[in-house]
């Protein structure tokens, strides 16, 4: 992994990479492209080369090189963690990895599905979505967080409206669980689909932060409609939140 200062990604020699796939006669056309699409996509062997669990890894080491929100000594909860890119990029920033400096940060890294242990992360196995999820969280966390990170994904159902839905439905448990959680000044980080944001979500987050906007970083396919809104400047007193 590269070190938290910097961010290195693709080399020119993988941007030009293209290689196909040999053996395209015994799979079938969407594995061919799939295989051909990692075969050939220079942030997967980059994330290889240095060491990431994802290529996802460097959306978020790009969207932090920009805004910077991940800091040493922060506490944050990573949602939709697995296999464990953005937390690897959590743990290297905020030095939560013990003997990394006197500000030692906090990553916790939530997923319904398997992931490795990862020195200085916390890992849990749960369904967000499950009642009771966002309880057992807070007690692992046992007190604020500045950042709430989700990369949470339900798997794509090709139907645009119905996928939609699935991770509006995600993003709100996750904005849900960050205005409970967030330090003053905290920062959300959500995956949400083109055509943005839906207006309550929207209205909701300009209630609580600052700064609201929605971010693609170069790491996020061109052709995916997949894209971040990042709020920063989290206002814990709701009082003096602009109605706008
Ligand atoms: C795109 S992947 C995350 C990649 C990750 N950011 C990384 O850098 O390695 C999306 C993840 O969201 C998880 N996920 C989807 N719905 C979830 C839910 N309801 N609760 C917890 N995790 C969920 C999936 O299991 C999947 O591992």
């Amino acid at each position: 992994m590269s070190d938290d200062k910097k961010t290195s990604g693709p080399t020119s020699g993988e941007r030009k990479l293209h290689v196909r796939v040999k053996t395209a006669k015994k799979r079938t056309v969407s594995q061919v492209r799939w295989l051909e699409r990692q075969l050939n996509d220079p942030y997967v062997a980059a994330a290889k080369r240095e060491g990431y669990r994802s290529r996802s890894a460097y959306k978020l080491l790009e969207i932090d090189d920009k805004f910077h929100f991940l800091k040493p000594g922060m506490r944050v909860v990573d949602l939709g963690a697995a296999p464990g890119g953005w937390c690897q990029v959590s743990v290297t920033r905020t030095h939560a990895q013990e003997g990394r400096g006197a500000k030692l940060g906090r990553v916790i890294g939530v997923d319904m599905g398997n992931m490795a242990e990862l020195p200085g992360c916390t890992v849990m196995k749960l369904d967000f979505l499950d009642d009771g999820a966002d309880d057992q969280v807070k007690a692992v966390l046992g007190g604020e967080a500045d950042v709430v990170l989700s990369d949470m994904a339900a798997h794509s159902t090709g139907h645009r409206q119905t996928d939609h839905l699935k991770i509006m439905a995600l993003c709100e448990a996750a904005l849900e669980f960050a205005i409970d959680v967030l330090s003053e000044n905290g920062t959300y980080c959500a995956k949400v689909l083109r055509g943005g944001t839906e207006n309550d979500l929207l209205t909701q987050l300009k209630q609580h932060f600052r700064t609201v906007r929605h971010v693609k970083p170069k790491a996020s396919r061109a052709d995916s409609a997949e894209m971040y809104v990042l709020a920063q400047g989290f206002r814990r007193n709701r009082d003096d939140a602009d109605e706008d």
